[in-house]
């Protein structure tokens, strides 16, 4: 049975209720959170959180965070998930219950805040070393996406139009240029150099992102943040996406057409051969840290 986080109290998953007057609920009214962890040690869990606060003032949710990443520890914990390889945890804070109106509550109510823990596991070797295909698909969505909204209906249909044309994946596509994907973002090699979109309202600028372009300038893989342009995507060497739960993902393939020689290139091998060696960086070092 899981345990789950509700409002400061960790109980059973079948004990644990919202109000049908949560405004997350009613208007998608609230902010959210996706944090990996590596056998039950977090990976930039910091980053999340202060991505969290910078949301929670985007919509103007007054929540003090400090206490979440303990709590969130805790939960991966109370779930048993440290012998875990791959875990992550789900947090969602909305503005709370009130009676439905287009305006805030004007008698403030407590922000509701809820979190689950699970497993996940990235795909096998064989999977991932043929690739993943993906279709391009409008960007219907508003234009603060670097707040992480629970406003995610965009990203759901434009996801389930890539699964409805049998592909793995989609690329939202926005004023002529290929933005990120449904829940990851996108970057492309051209010439050796690979290309992500600048961290702007268009993006969420995701954690992964940040850490993979810290890795490729560490080990001298040239990067640069720059609009993709739909129209580059066929001259593209390598096209590949980053995520806490994709990590780094090849796109081998796009509306049917291959990428560069249609296989996994080099540059996506090598900045998931750095992330994943990150990763056992982080573990080791936590685990030989003196308490
Ligand atoms: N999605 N872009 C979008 C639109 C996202 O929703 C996400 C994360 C990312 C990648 O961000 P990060 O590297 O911090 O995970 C980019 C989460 C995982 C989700 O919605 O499940």
């Amino acid at each position: 049975m899981s345990t789950v986080y509700l409002n400061g109290a960790f109980v059973p998953k079948e004990e644990a209720f919202v109000s049908v007057d949560d405004r997350g609920f009613l208007l998608g009214d609230g902010v959210y959170e996706v944090a990996p962890f590596y056998q039950g040690i977090p990976f930039y869990l910091v980053r999340h959180l202060e991505r969290l606060r910078r949301s929670l003032d985007a919509i103007r949710i007054d929540f003090d965070a400090v206490g979440l990443e303990g709590a969130l520890r805790r939960l991966v914990s109370l779930n048993e998930l440290e012998g875990a390889e791959r875990s992550l945890v789900y947090l969602q804070i909305t503005r709370g219950v009130a009676p439905r109106t287009h305006y805030f509550p004007e008698t403030p109510v407590p922000p509701t805040v809820y979190a689950y823990a699970k497993p996940w596991s990235r795909p096998s070797d064989h999977v991932w070393g043929r690739g993943f295909r993906a279709i391009t698909v409008p960007d219907l969505r508003w234009p603060r996406v670097d707040v992480k909204t629970t406003l995610l209906l965009p990203n759901a249909l434009a996801f389930q139009a890539a699964l409805d044309a049998g592909v793995d994946d989609c690329i939202l596509v926005k004023d002529s240029v290929a933005i990120e994907g449904a829940h990851q973002n996108f970057w492309g090699v051209f010439d050796g150099v690979a290309v992500t979109h600048p961290a702007t309202n268009h993006i969420l600028s995701g954690i992964t992102r940040g850490v993979v372009l810290e890795l490729a300038r560490a080990r001298g893989i040239p990067v640069a943040e720059r609009p993709i342009l739909l129209d580059e995507l066929q001259e593209a060497d390598e096209l590949f996406f980053t995520g806490t739960t994709g990590e780094v993902r090849p796109c081998v393939e796009v509306d049917g057409a291959p990428v560069g020689g249609g296989g996994v290139g080099p540059v996506t091998r090598a900045l998931s051969d750095a992330l994943l060696a990150h990763v056992e960086e982080i573990k080791e070092a936590v685990s030989t840290a003196t308490p």
